[in-house]
């Protein structure tokens, strides 16, 4: 009979059991896809006894991953503990030392590491894989890597993190306040451990990395992408980028440019009637464009146990069919940083301010914007009172240095009382 894959499996949580499910439960199909049995021998958990609701009888028990790691009996180390640091790092350089390959879903580790993870592992002509790591259940890094390696992709977006997604989808749909929404989030098990990871658009921004280092032949550059989360989103902007045909995203962008590399991860207008403005919920969303292939618009589920258990399976499969891609679709070793450049392309702008309701205010502002180059598409001023305008403008394309110039000018008229909120309006 042909060998059996032997997995090792460390982290046995809402993936890690996932995993087992799938792979007890559908051992022959697995292994009739594979040509060959794709078996557990080893597991690790931080709680031996804990009940998961799946037998893990017959497999080997070690409390330390990095022993998981090193054992002879395992060929691929499946690391679904999560964690840029600490165990999921000493385990995945174990594996790699010890001449495994690596099937991981752990997007801040590689964002942080993978380009030394990669080398080490190429060197030692093993492989490390990463499908569950992007976008939960969506085959994007298969998609970017081998569906669409014949084109040179010009632009990667997404919304890659369900739980700010969901977020700003039940602000709007139920009219609540961020605070609160993020509470029920909160109740309802939605946010990472370290909940500025969803919100502060750090989760987001290691999967764009990943998906930029692929996309573009560079080494992936987490610093790089500028992030910026949704938790100054106000259900004022929810309503109001509503009312004119938009919706809120936090949005990923990855674009290489004449200038370099832009990468940032930040809350975006899209067209409501975009396939990204009608994203809801806890869905994830990317967007790929090639230059033969035009665009390509995956949406699913981005996390969850059986999505993403599905995606680590791919992965486990690839390796037993004797697949050897390169982490990021080509040699790390040569693999060069993109000069980062930042994120300027010229895009229109929301803008919504309080003005002091006198004459003239609204004049000095029409003027700061026209000295700043900035031409304004629509303007409208909602819900006056008598010594307060709120008033909300939409600029034509402009420069983000052209926009920085107008709302430092803003301050100095002396009739705007509120930091004025800008969003970009992304072209989708
Ligand atoms: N916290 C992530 C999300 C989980 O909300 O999308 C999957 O990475």
């Amino acid at each position: 009979m042909t060998q059996p894959l032997r997995l090792g499996i460390a982290g046995l949580g809402t993936v890690g059991t996932g995993v087992v499910k799938i792979l007890r439960q559908k051992a022959n199909l697995l292994s009739a896809r594979c040509g060959r049995p794709v078996v557990i021998t080893a597991v690790s958990a931080r709680s031996k006894g804990k009940d998961r609701g799946v037998s893990l009888a017959g497999y080997a028990w070690e409390d330390d991953p990095v022993a998981l790691a090193r054992r002879d009996d395992v060929d691929v180390f499946v690391e679904l503990m999560g964690g840029s640091e600490g165990p999921a790092r000493d385990a995945t350089e174990a594996a790699i030392a010890a001449g495994k390959d690596v099937v991981t879903a752990n997007k801040a580790l590689l964002a942080l590491h993978g380009q030394a993870l990669a080398e080490m592992a190429e060197e030692a002509a093993h492989v490390i894989r990463f499908e569950a790591a992007v976008a939960g259940g969506i085959p994007v890094i298969k998609s970017l890597t081998e569906g669409l390696a014949g084109n040179e992709i010009s632009r990667v977006m997404g919304v890659m993190n369900g739980t700010c997604n969901y977020i700003l989808t039940r602000m709007e749909d139920a009219g609540l306040p961020y605070d609160e929404v993020f509470a029920e989030a909160d109740a309802l098990g939605y946010l990472e451990a370290d909940p500025n990871l969803d919100v502060g658009g750090i989760d987001a921004g290691h999967k764009l990395s990943l998906l930029s280092a692929i996309a573009f032949g560079t080494r992936v550059d987490f610093e790089a992408v500028e992030l910026e989360g949704i938790q100054k989103l106000s259900i004022e902007d929810i309503r109001t980028a509503a009312s004119m045909g938009y919706r809120i995203k936090l949005l990923g962008v990855a674009q290489m440019t004449g200038r370099g590399l832009e990468q940032r991860m930040s809350p975006c207008l899209v067209p409501a009637n975009s396939p990204l403005g009608q994203l809801e919920g806890g869905t994830n969303m990317v967007v790929l464009e090639g230059d033969a292939v035009g665009q390509i618009v995956l949406r699913g589920a981005g996390a969850g146990e059986g999505p993403t258990a599905s995606a680590v399976l791919s992965d486990v499969i690839e390796i037993a069919r004797g697949s050897r891609i390169s982490t990021f679709g080509q040699p790390a070793a040569g693999l060069e940083q993109a000069r980062p450049a930042r994120a300027s392309a010229p895009a229109q702008y929301y803008l919504r301010m309080v003005l002091t309701d006198k004459p003239g205010a609204m004049a000095k502002i029409a003027t700061v914007l026209g000295e700043s180059g900035i031409s304004i598409d629509r303007m409208r001023q909602t819900r006056h009172d008598s010594a307060h305008a709120p008033v909300v403008i939409v600029t034509h394309k402009t420069s983000r240095d052209s926009l920085d110039t107008a709302l430092s000018g803003f301050a100095a008229t002396g009739v705007v009382e509120s930091d004025p909120v800008a969003i970009r309006i992304e072209t989708v």
